[in-house]
């Protein structure tokens, strides 16, 4: 290393934030990977993909991409915080020395500000609905099409009785885009003082919330085969026809690529605020494990089985096809009014939602927290405040432009292609370009347990020979159909370029500020004496 860098280095090494202990940062990547994807979007994937069938090829993802993928993201992570960095342009300029590496690194800014964009308005839903529940404003709504015809008025692409306006749905988008700037104002502290109570409330409302569905027993004594037990049959027992069906293996890919957050930028800023001698192999696999017992136990517990219970399977399988939002917003709450306290199991199941959103949308934001803070200097309180206002001009369009795709087409674009994509790069950076002897090294720097070989082999060769086919197929398969805007409404065109240029929009500002940091750089070094 250089004179230069060198004092680069320390310079920048002094500002960085640090993790307070080992039980926060853990639980700050358990918040940061556990969120709604567990609760709403596993259920619903694993019901609609051959049940039980569906656990082999996401157990198959979660060995051969999940965990592998997390120790990367740990290395690297651990490796730029080194460097002063906590974000990948910074990290893929050390691990690869080449003028575009940095530029590559852009995409891991632009990929998780476009995932806040969206994940925080969806998150302030359920703080809605937990206040909803807890005030009882929708009980009273006994059908399925009532609880659509509620949402719809309530995201404002109807008018009715419930609500005249999206004003109430502003207000809690208010509220939940001041509580994320918040914790990201207090910065690593606020994140660590978050994890370390809404983790454990998520697991102990989801406990709660796991004995009441396992205690229903048959609520309506006159159709015996609606029960909790058939329920958890529904969604466990395997259709193992189903293998032989692509979707399903892209499935169960795409959300084990959602659910641990890998691919989104996020867990190398959390992972670059350890110090060189912190374990990130234990580590890592604490995060898989705390993520899998939310998403699996729990997860897969609550939505399914109760919704069996009291609708039967036909109509379970109905309302799953309609999507993660058909069940946890318009089924469950029919069902709450059902039960004793209902209001109570009501308020607590939307709050379990909320937090597992806010500990992950944080966690989203992070990276260009970082980002303004090292490499231009913006003091923290600044950075949030900064990342505030772009968030809230940004969301209008979400907000406003639900009903035409705008939201989807950025959840396709964002929350499905682009985490495998920068996956890719940064697997191709970290074992190919880095190397592969030294990023197990760097991997292993710290570790009390050591990880089987057997995982270089497949970091190496089958993690990015399964990224490239799932890529592939995706780009085959619904990539054509997404660009070509197959079956979307011609009105809606216009709203579907927009997202588009927002996206591009957003690469586009990345690259340049990593030009203009990495200017800036320049010249520093250009005026600090050499010898
Ligand atoms: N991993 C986060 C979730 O499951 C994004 O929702």
């Amino acid at each position: 290393m250089t004179q230069h860098t060198e004092h680069t280095t320390k310079h920048e090494h002094h500002a960085r934030e640090k993790w307070g202990t080992k039980l926060g940062l853990i639980l700050a990547m358990a918040g940061n990977a556990i969120g709604l994807g567990n609760f709403l979007r596993f259920p619903v994937q694993c019901a609609n993909n051959g049940g039980g069938a569906f656990m082999i090829p996401y157990f198959i993802a979660l060995f051969l991409l999940g965990i592998p993928l997390m120790w990367v993201e740990w290395g690297i992570g651990r490796f730029g915080g080194k460097y002063g960095h906590g974000t990948t342009p910074g990290m893929f300029h050390y691990l690869w020395k080449n003028p575009v590496s940095k530029y590559l690194g852009a995409v891991g800014i632009m990929i998780p500000f476009c995932l806040v964009i969206y994940y925080t308005y969806i998150e302030s839903w359920t703080l809605a609905y937990s206040a909803f529940s807890f005030t009882g404003k929708y009980f009273g709504i006994t059908t399925h099409q009532g609880m659509i015809d509620f949402l719809g008025a309530y995201q404002g692409k109807v008018v009715n009785q419930h609500f005249n306006g999206i004003g109430t749905a502003y207000l809690f988008f208010l509220i939940t885009l001041l509580a994320n700037i918040w914790i990201l104002w207090h910065g690593t502290k606020g994140i660590e003082w978050l994890g370390k109570w809404a983790i454990p409330t998520i697991f102990i409302f989801g406990i709660i919330l796991l004995v009441r569905v396992f205690t229903l027993g048959t609520p309506n004594p006159a159709l015996p085969e609606q029960n909790v037990w058939n329920g958890l049959g529904f969604i466990w027992n395997p259709d193992f026809r189903q293998l032989g069906n692509a979707k399903v293996w892209l499935a169960a890919t795409g959300q084990i690529f959602f659910t641990l957050s890998v691919g989104f930028g996020a867990i190398q800023t959390y992972a670059s605020y350890l110090t060189p001698k912190d374990d990130v192999v234990a580590s890592g696999l604490a995060t898989v494990s705390a993520n899998e017992a939310a998403e699996v136990i729990l997860g897969g517990s609550i939505a399914i089985p109760v919704t069996v219970a009291f609708f039967g399977i036909a109509a379970t399988q109905q309302i799953a096809a309609g999507g993660s939002f058909d069940l946890g917003f318009f089924a469950l709450p029919l069902i709450f009014q059902k039960l004793p306290f209902g209001q109570f199991f009501g308020t607590i199941w939307f709050f379990l939602l909320f937090l597992a959103g806010i500990t992950s949308s944080v966690a989203m934001a992070q990276p260009i927290m970082a980002f303004l803070q090292e490499e231009f200097k913006v003091t923290r309180k600044n950075a949030a405040l900064m990342i505030g206002g772009a968030l809230f001009f940004l969301m209008h369009p979400v907000i406003f432009f639900l009903k035409h795709g705008f939201l989807d087409e950025m959840d396709f674009w964002i929350g499905t292609f682009g985490i495998v994509f920068l996956a890719l790069l940064e697997i191709i950076i970290f074992i190919w370009l880095f190397g592969a002897k030294n990023a197990w090294k760097e991997i292993h720097s710290g570790a009390l347990m050591k990880v089987p070989r057997v995982f270089l082999f497949i970091m190496k060769y089958i993690t990015p020979a399964y990224l490239i086919i799932l890529l592939g197929f995706w780009f085959y398969q619904d990539g054509l159909r997404v660009i070509t805007m197959a079956g979307v409404p011609p009105e809606n065109y216009p709203y579907i370029w927009f997202a588009r240029f927002l996206m591009i929009g957003t690469l586009i500002v990345a690259f340049v500020a990593v030009y203009i940091a990495w200017q800036k750089k320049h010249r520093i070094m250009q005026r600090i004496p050499s010898s």
